[in-house]
């Protein structure tokens, strides 16, 4: 079990877990795919943003990747609930308000909010296996090795075939990896299903093909069109000569008020805080 206070170091970067992890992961690593510096980065936006729903459309070396971050920010989701509980425990008791030391004693800054449903992610990995060099067909296995298949689901199938068959609990998506040429497909077909506050796409590639750069370019007119809907990120690794951009797409349109905060970066300690962190404390709470 994690131990109470600030949790996170060891579960993001790992103990002796981390080589066995790179040991298993690098047997499904191929140099052409060119996901080497992506597969790290998008484990550590899961950790950022906590996706609950989260699709990846192209298997291989990045679907480990992201499986293991989402069981890593299940477990500190846990361990930040109840250290949050046992430090709110003594005010609530002594029926006191929550002041600043609590705000930022660790674990520090932490919403009660956020901590009242249970975080049980999913990761749904589509992959039609028609790429001769993917290493996608061994993923199941090195999945099941490193005990991180639980909350994934591999849908062998092509991604025109898909937009209609995710099922209802597993819509919003909140983060999409899409690492396959049929960009263009899922832009027109699959923005409108990625969470409206805040939902994250990310794209490989676009940004070294032409027919990328016509995609890239269809986006930024369609942008246009729907102003407040979506922001755009390309960023390109410089050193190589293919397969080496990122385009992130944030979807704006639904974005939520900010439930403690006034204007500027003021945090009210107040009543409605001092409650969210006493719901914690209630006994179905500490059973979630
Ligand atoms: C670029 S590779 C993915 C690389 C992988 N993300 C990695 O890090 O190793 C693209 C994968 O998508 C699959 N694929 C290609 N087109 C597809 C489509 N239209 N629908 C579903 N899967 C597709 C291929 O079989 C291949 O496994």
């Amino acid at each position: 079990m994690p131990r109470a206070g600030r949790p996170t170091a060891d579960l993001i970067h790992g103990t002796d877990s981390a080589a066995r992890f790179l040991d298993a992961v690098g047997r499904l690593y191929v140099p052409g795919m060119g996901t080497e510096v992506v597969a790290p980065l998008l484990s550590q936006l899961i950790h950022l943003v906590r996706p609950k729903r989260v699709l990846e459309i192209g298997m291989g070396y990045t679907t480990p990747f992201l499986a293991r971050a989402l069981a890593q920010v299940t477990e500190l989701v846990r361990a930040e609930r109840q250290a949050l509980a046992a430090k709110s425990r003594p005010y609530l008791d002594a029926d006191s308000a929550l002041d600043d030391t609590w705000l930022y004693t660790e674990p520090a800054l932490l919403s009660p909010t956020y901590y009242r449903p249970q975080y049980q992610p999913r990761l749904v990995a589509i992959d039609d296996m028609s790429d001769p060099h993917t290493s996608a067909p061994q993923v199941s296995a090195v999945l099941a090795e490193l005990g991180l298949n639980d909350q994934v689901t591999i849908v062998n199938a092509k991604l025109r075939d898909c937009a209609n068959q995710l099922s209802a609990d597993f819509l919003p998506i909140d983060f999409a990896w899409v690492d396959v040429w049929d960009c263009l497909y899922f832009f027109e077909h699959f923005l409108d299903l990625i969470n409206p506050d805040g939902g994250l796409v990310v794209m490989h590639y676009l940004m070294t093909y032409p027919e990328g750069e016509a995609i890239l370019e269809y986006i930024a007119e369609s942008q246009q069109l729907r102003p407040g809907e979506f922001e755009v990120l390309s960023m390109l690794e410089s050193q190589k000569l293919t397969q080496n951009s990122m385009t992130i797409l944030r979807r704006t349109r639904a974005a939520s008020p900010k439930l403690y905060a006034d204007v500027g970066n003021r945090i009210r300690l107040d009543d409605k805080l001092r409650d969210d962190a006493a719901a914690l404390i209630s006994p179905s709470a500490d059973e979630a």
